[in-house]
C-alpha cells in the first residue's frame, strides 16, 4: 500500500543556484535560484520571475552564468536573493565578492563560488503556471578553481565538490546543508 502526500517537490536536494549576468551598463547582478536545474546532458532550465533584474539582464545579452553556493559564502547567498538589482545598483558590489569577465559567453564569473557553469540562451518559453518564464541554456565550459582540478575524475560524467553545498527545500523554505566531498 502506498499513501499520496499530495503534489509537492519531493526531488530533495535542490541546489541553491547563482546566476550571474551583466546589465545594461555591464554591471554585475547575482540573483539566487532554486527552481532551475540541469535538464539534458549539456542544458541547464531557469524557471524565472519575469519581474527580476536578471531576466531583464538574461533577455539582453542571452547568457549567464550558474555557481552553486557553499557554505563559505551562505550570507552572500542569502543576499543575492533577498535584495534586487532594480531597488539597489550596488547589491553585487556591497557583498564584497569578485567578478571576471566569462571569456566564452557575455557574463560574470564569481570568483569565491567553487564550480561555475558558463551558460548560452538558446530558447526562452513564456509559461502560463510556475514563475513566467523558463530560459533553456546551453553549458558551455565548467570552471573550477585550480585546487579542484585533481578531483575530476577523467572519462567519466562524474564531478565531485569536495564542498558544503546550499540546498533548499519546499514548502518548508529551510536552507540544507548538504556535504559533497571525497
Ligand atoms: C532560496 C531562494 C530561492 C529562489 N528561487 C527563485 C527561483 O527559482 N526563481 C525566481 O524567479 N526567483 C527566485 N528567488 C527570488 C530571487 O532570488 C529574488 O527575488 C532576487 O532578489 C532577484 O534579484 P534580481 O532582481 O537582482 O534579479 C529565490 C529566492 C530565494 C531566497
Amino acid at each position: 500500500m502506498k499513501k499520496s502526500l499530495g503534489v509537492k517537490p519531493y526531488l530533495f536536494p535542490m541546489p541553491v543556484l547563482m546566476i550571474a549576468t551583466y546589465d545594461e551598463n555591464g554591471t554585475v547582478d547575482v540573483m539566487n535560484m532554486a527552481w532551475g536545474g540541469i535538464c539534458s546532458d549539456n542544458m541547464v532550465a531557469l524557471n524565472i520571475f519575469e519581474g527580476h533584474k536578471t531576466s531583464e539582464n538574461i533577455k539582453n545579452r542571452k547568457a549567464f552564468t550558474i555557481s552553486v553556493a557553499d557554505i563559505d559564502h551562505m550570507a552572500e547567498a542569502d543576499f543575492f536573493g533577498m535584495v534586487s538589482a532594480s531597488d539597489d545598483i550596488r547589491k553585487f558590489e556591497r557583498t564584497g565578492m569578485h567578478a571576471l569577465k566569462s571569456e566564452n559567453v557575455d557574463a560574470p564569473i564569481i570568483e569565491e563560488f567553487p564550480l561555475t557553469l558558463e551558460c548560452k540562451v538558446v530558447e526562452a518559453v513564456n509559461t502560463p503556471s510556475g514563475f513566467p518564464e523558463i530560459h533553456l541554456a546551453r553549458v558551455l565550459l565548467p570552471h573550477l578553481p585550480i585546487f579542484l582540478e585533481n578531483c575530476l575524475i577523467h572519462n567519466a560524467d562524474i564531478l565531485p565538490i569536495p564542498h558544503v553545498t546550499v540546498q533548499f527545500s519546499w514548502p518548508s523554505t529551510v536552507c540544507y546543508l548538504i556535504h559533497s566531498g571525497i
